[in-house]
């Protein structure tokens, strides 16, 4: 049970979470809110010793000519030179803060506590919400801020608007684990040693993208252990541009801050109006990146995934203090992903009712639940030149319709999905032909295409009202269970004509607000419908858009000794429940790599399963075998998708080895995923210690019957399948109960 207490007499804040703590103080005359602590659990004591510590802070200044104080939300104002959190210019030009406190309040949720500290400006009308919630059940900390205008004239112009501001304890040296990629290579982990300055990680492309993601890890000291020492994380709820600064300043100090990208976005803000800021999450754990990642994996199976209200929303508060000691209430997971059929890199664009048909009976004779058609079922759609924006089924492709695919697809017993790219047009369609001005771009400048594509300006409401209406019709007309929504390219020339000086620029942020608002209005009107959020592979993967879908495509890249590596960088941030992986063909069509059918379902396994080869072309043995590999999927769904997951060998180590366990969250059950690459010259290990069992339990090879001792296990550890290049384990071992 989470709680968030006030001390009068020392006049501090304290977050207490699971297993840890975050704290500060309200300091000085304007009372105002100065970070203490974030690790592990410590008391009001603690707190106010830590306090009272506190360095002197015009040492500091003496070093760093210029102030440093650790404000829980940075100002720019004054003699401050470090990363602002929020940097504004009022209607008679005066462009500095300066905050005194306003409110504070404690609101308690289903499951959850938010802490509520309301600061406004000493001169202007501007109030700021500084908003940390707590769950009952996790050691995430929610942070985000919002941004009142409370007088009734002037336009505030808001020139640089952070979600949050972390700090971080005193260390002598911060190393920094990141995520970056590329379209087909997304989700690498890399690793740094941050030295004085600022290391910026952003998005400008108007979305998430493939390149960087908005997560971080930190740790103090030479090297990142997989399961112990401690971990700063934080990640930003948000799928549009971003930015992400890392700074060490002059005195020392590091802290993050993270919120919208401010390049080329002033928002203006009007009398009466409020901007609220994306959530950026962090959390603390001494069980080193492992501890992290289960800490991430469980707060967004918890709190995020479809909960749109939650994780990147925008939280309503009701205006009430209510006592913290309620129960905490067990918090439902959600449903188990079923097993899908895609039919992309069987067909591409080459789709009929016939030919999606026949794929349909393959999958559901092997097993498949949910059959989806992907590109290429609307008019004009043969390849990527045109066709975009016309939402209309082919009626050379699907004669009869879409209608009688869906009832054979249901009549299989699975569900059906279909494939979208709502935000896009092709130049050679109907739509772009009526509108073009809803595109996004410049006056007297080209308008850049990028598979032969452009971006609809999302943020104008007749475009957003389109989408939706679009979208509304298609799901009440057929019987769709799941849209899998892609996004295929970046934005560019990100004008919006009409709209000059009146703040065009907003559609940055407008762009991803709107698609928030169609994707929550699409859920309401359509509980049933699932959606799968996709961008040329993993491009818009991120705590907002996990808060408003169901999974996500995680590559266009399926070779499986890639995917080895992609997914296990997706693993330190993501959860495997919410990771779409398919059985593709051998040859890999984008890289030419041939591997066993086995070996590609085992790396699949490690995520939310599917399949996305030709069945056609599948031998019948193969098609066989692949019907076994999905019913051993269905056993061990529950520990994968619901468990804990530990990394036991990794591929960032140049070792050709990947290994993953997953342990129910009972610890009754366990699954060991393990994928051998190329093996050279060394010898290589030939067992794998587990992790998270019990020393003196016993646990049963499901497959095998052998019985092995949990201390043997993490000791010894479980031998590798040895012998040829690719070969992979699948174990799934059972607690034997009574002994
Ligand atoms: C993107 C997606 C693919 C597929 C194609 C269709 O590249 O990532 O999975 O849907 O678009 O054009």
């Amino acid at each position: 049970m989470a709680e968030v207490t006030y001390n009068e007499a020392t006049s501090t804040w304290l977050l207490q979470m699971s297993s840890s703590a975050y704290g500060f103080v309200l300091s000085g005359e304007a009372r105002l809110p100065y970070h203490l602590h974030w690790g592990p659990l410590l008391d009001h004591e603690g707190l106010s010793t830590i306090s009272a510590a506190g360095e002197v802070a015009s040492s500091v200044e003496r070093i760093a000519w210029g102030k440093e104080d650790p404000h829980e939300y940075v100002p720019w104002g004054g003699q401050r030179y470090d990363e602002p959190s929020l940097k504004v210019e009022y209607p008679d030009g005066t462009r500095g803060i300066e905050w005194r406190f306003a409110t504070q309040l404690v609101v308690r949720e289903d499951q959850a506590t938010t802490l509520v500290l309301g600061l406004a400006d000493s001169a202007y009308p501007l109030r700021v919400d500084l908003c940390y919630r707590v769950f009952d059940d996790s050691d995430v900390l929610e942070r985000w801020a919002r941004l009142v205008h409370i007088g009734e004239s002037g336009t505030i112009v808001i020139r640089q608007a952070h979600s949050a501001n972390w700090w971080m304890p005193r260390r002598d040296a911060w190393n920094l684990s990141y995520l970056h990629g590329g379209w087909g290579s997304e989700t690498q982990i890399a690793e740094t040693t941050l030295g004085p300055g600022k290391m910026v990680l952003e998005s400008r492309r108007g979305t998430t993208s493939h390149e960087l993601q908005p997560w971080f890890a930190l740790n103090a000291g030479d090297a990142i252990d997989e399961e112990h020492g401690e971990v700063w994380s934080a990640a930003l709820a948000w799928s549009g541009s971003w930015k992400l600064v890392l700074e060490t300043t002059p005195g020392g100090h590091l802290h993050a801050s993270a919120g919208w990208n401010d390049f080329d976005s002033p928002i203006e803000l009007l009398p009466g109006k409020e901007i609220v800021l994306p959530v950026f999450a962090g959390l603390y754990s001494s069980e080193g990146l492992g501890g992290a990642s289960r800490a991430w994996h469980y707060y967004e199976l918890a709190h995020v995934l479809s909960r749109p209200g939650r994780s990147g929303g925008s939280p309503s508060f009701p205006s009430l203090i209510t006592s913290t000691s309620v129960p905490a209430p067990v918090v439902p997971l959600p449903s188990l992903r079923p097993v899908l059929y895609n039919s992309w890199e069987a067909t591409t664009f080459s789709v009929s009712e016939e030919g999606q048909v026949r794929l349909a009976e393959l999958a559901a004779n092997m097993g498949v639940e949910l059959f989806v058609v992907d590109d290429g079922w609307f008019v004009g759609r043969n390849d990527d030149r045109a066709g975009l924006g016309d939402w209309t089924v082919d009626p050379k492709k699907f004669p009869r319709g879409l209608d009688p695919l869906i009832e054979r697809v249901k009549a299989l017993d699975m569900g059906f999905g279909l494939w979208v790219e709502p935000e896009m047009v092709n130049p050679d369609s109907d739509l772009y032909r009526a509108h073009p001005d809803w595109v996004f771009h410049f006056a007297n400048r080209g308008r850049t295409e990028k598979r032969n594509q452009l971006v609809l300006n999302l943020a104008r409401d007749d475009v957003a009202d389109w989408v939706y209406k679009t979208l509304d019709r298609l799901l009440s007309e057929h019987q769709i269970d799941f849209l899998k929504w892609d996004m295929n390219r970046h934005f560019s020339e990100p004008g919006w004509p009409a709209e000059v000086g009146n703040n065009p620029e907003r559609s940055w942020v407008d762009h991803t607000r709107h698609l928030y608002q169609i994707l929550d209005r699409l859920r309401s009107a359509h509980p049933g419908v699932d959606v799968e959020s996709c961008s040329g592979g993993g491009g818009r993967v991120d705590l907002g858009i996990l808060s408003r879908t169901q999974q996500v495509w995680t590559s266009d890249n399926t070779d499986a000794w890639d995917r080895v590596s992609i997914q296990e960088g997706f693993s330190y941030a993501y959860a495997p429940l919410a990771m779409m992986a398919w059985v593709t063909d051998s040859p890999n069509p984008l890289t030419g790599r041939a591997l066993p059918l086995r070996y590609r379902f085992h790396v699949a396994m490690a995520g939310s399963l599917g399949i996305g080869g030709d069945l056609t072309k599948w031998s019948r043995a193969e098609l066989t075998e692949a019907k076994e590999l999905v019913a051993k999927y269905k056993v061990i769904r529950p520990v994968v998708q619901h468990g804990r997951l530990y990394r036991l060998a990794s591929t960032r180590r140049g070792l050709p080895l990947g290994a993953i366990e997953y342990l129910s969250r009972d610890g009754s059950e366990l699954v060991v995923l393990a994928w051998w690459g190329i093996r050279r010259y060394r010898p290589w290990p030939t067992r794998l210690r587990l992790q998270g069992l019990e020393t003196t339990a016993r646990y049963r090879d499901v497959e095998t019957g052998e019985e092995y001792g949990g201390a043997v296990l993490g000791q010894l550890g479980l031998r590798l399948p040895e012998g040829l290049d690719f070969t992979s384990m699948l174990v799934h071992l059972v607690h034997v109960e009574g002994r």
